[in-house]
């Protein structure tokens, strides 16, 4: 019986398309589809040029590729040279080595996926995980395997301290974890434990190699030089303000576009990259009550921060935040924040007790802060 033989990249050509609408959803399935295999068309005849032009083959092939739950060759070699430091000691205490091959900026520099591409890949790549209340995906110490994306749940973070257990935070619906391991190759960092029944997106640790960490080196030479002049950041060690820039991600606003609302609870924390914000806060009326009216407090500029206070004191937010004109911010979720930025907690702690002054001069009473 002769069987039916299956065009090589045909699978990968509808899988891309599939990606596309599900993420897209477009109204109208047919017009999409003229689309998106025109796009895919040009990129193929994008890299027939190139590869003519060039003697070098290209790295990447079609627009979209195949799953890459199997690590290539190349990934292989990375994860053999990455080297582990003898000299650890007890089981939760860290390798030092970084993996080298991560934050080789030159390595990516013929990477010519565009990050579209690299968007869809990734997405192939990752599979759902159904999680129980109390299971523990990830243990503190175990080897990485994958990467994690909240699609629904909460999470509590443990994470051993004297020899206990200690319950450092918990992911509520939404964020990502398990990107340490695999990005400094040293051993889970945290214990992950489901408090009810939850959904994940895991992204193994070769895709996540390929194309997350290698961006960040992109993301290194990026913010490298601006993390190298905020003041908060000048007590820190270079290797820790670099950690910094691999968890921070950047977000634009508009002009009068607010960014923290006074009273919400607080998720993050930010340093103004261009343009500016101000710092306005409602006050209360002599009997207690909020009155809307919003008065200016401050305003930060680049290379300033906002949004620390709420999640040093675990208070809602004491002020809202606007954008004045176009403006660019770094953000650090909470976890980061609380990870990362321990050994500024003195230079923050002390601009606090300004805020106090500040609003003692305007309004008579720094009451709003201490809620
Ligand atoms: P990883 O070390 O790979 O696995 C455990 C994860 O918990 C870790 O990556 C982080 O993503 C996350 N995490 C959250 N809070 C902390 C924390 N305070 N210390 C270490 N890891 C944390
Ligand atoms: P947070 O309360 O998290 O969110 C609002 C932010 O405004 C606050 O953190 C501070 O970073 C910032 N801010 C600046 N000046 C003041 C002030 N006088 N009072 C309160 N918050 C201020």
């Amino acid at each position: 019986m002769s069987a039916v033989e299956i065009p090589a990249g045909l699978k990968e050509l509808l899988q891309g398309y599939t990606v596309e609408v599900l993420r897209r959803r477009p109204p109208n399935l047919v017009e999409f589809a003229v689309q998106h295999f025109t796009r895919v068309l040009e990129s193929q005849k994008k890299e027939q040029r190139l590869k003519k032009r060039n003697s070098k083959p290209a790295r990447k092939g079609v627009t979209f590729q195949t799953s890459s739950n199997t690590p290539n060759k190349d990934d292989e070699e990375e994860e053999e040279e990455e080297e582990e430091d003898t000299s650890t000691t007890g089981k939760y205490s860290r390798r030092v080595s970084v993996c080298a091959e991560a934050y080789n900026p030159d390595d990516d520099e013929d990477d010519d996926t565009e990050p579209r591409e690299q968007f869809s890949e990734v997405l192939d790549a990752m599979f759902e995980v159904l999680v129980k209340p109390q299971e523990h995906i990830i243990d503190q110490g175990d080897d990485g395997d994958n990467f994690y994306v909240i699609e629904k749940g909460v999470y509590d973070i443990f994470v051993q301290k004297d020899g206990a257990s200690v319950c450092v935070g918990k992911y509520d619906n939404k964020g990502s974890f398990g990107e340490l391991a695999l990005m400094y190759n040293t051993p889970r960092a945290a214990t992950i434990v489901a408090t009810q029944d939850g959904a994940l997106w895991g992204l193994d640790r070769a895709t996540f190699h390929r194309l997350i960490v290698k961006n960040n080196a992109k993301k290194r030479r990026m913010y490298e030089a601006f993390i190298e002049c905020v003041p908060l950041l000048k007590s820190l060690e270079l290797s820790e303000r670099m950690k910094i820039v691999d968890v921070l991600g950047a977000r634009a606003f508009k002009d009068e576009e607010r960014i923290i609302t006074q009273g919400e609870k607080a998720d993050c924390f930010y340093i103004v990259e261009s343009g500016e914000v101000k710092i306005m806060i409602r006050s209360k009326t002599k009997a207690g009550q909020q009155d809307n009216t919003e008065v200016e407090v401050a305003r930060c500029s680049r290379g300033q921060y906002f949004g620390e206070l709420a999640l040093v004191t675990n208070k809602p937010r004491a002020a809202s935040v606007y954008a004045v004109g176009e403006t660019k911010c770094l953000v650090i979720d909470i976890q980061a924040f609380e990870r990362l930025l321990g050994p500024c907690m003195d230079i923050m702690k002390r601009n606090i007790s300004q805020y106090e002054d500040q609003l003692v001069a305007l309004f008579g009473t720094s009451d709003d802060l201490k809620h």
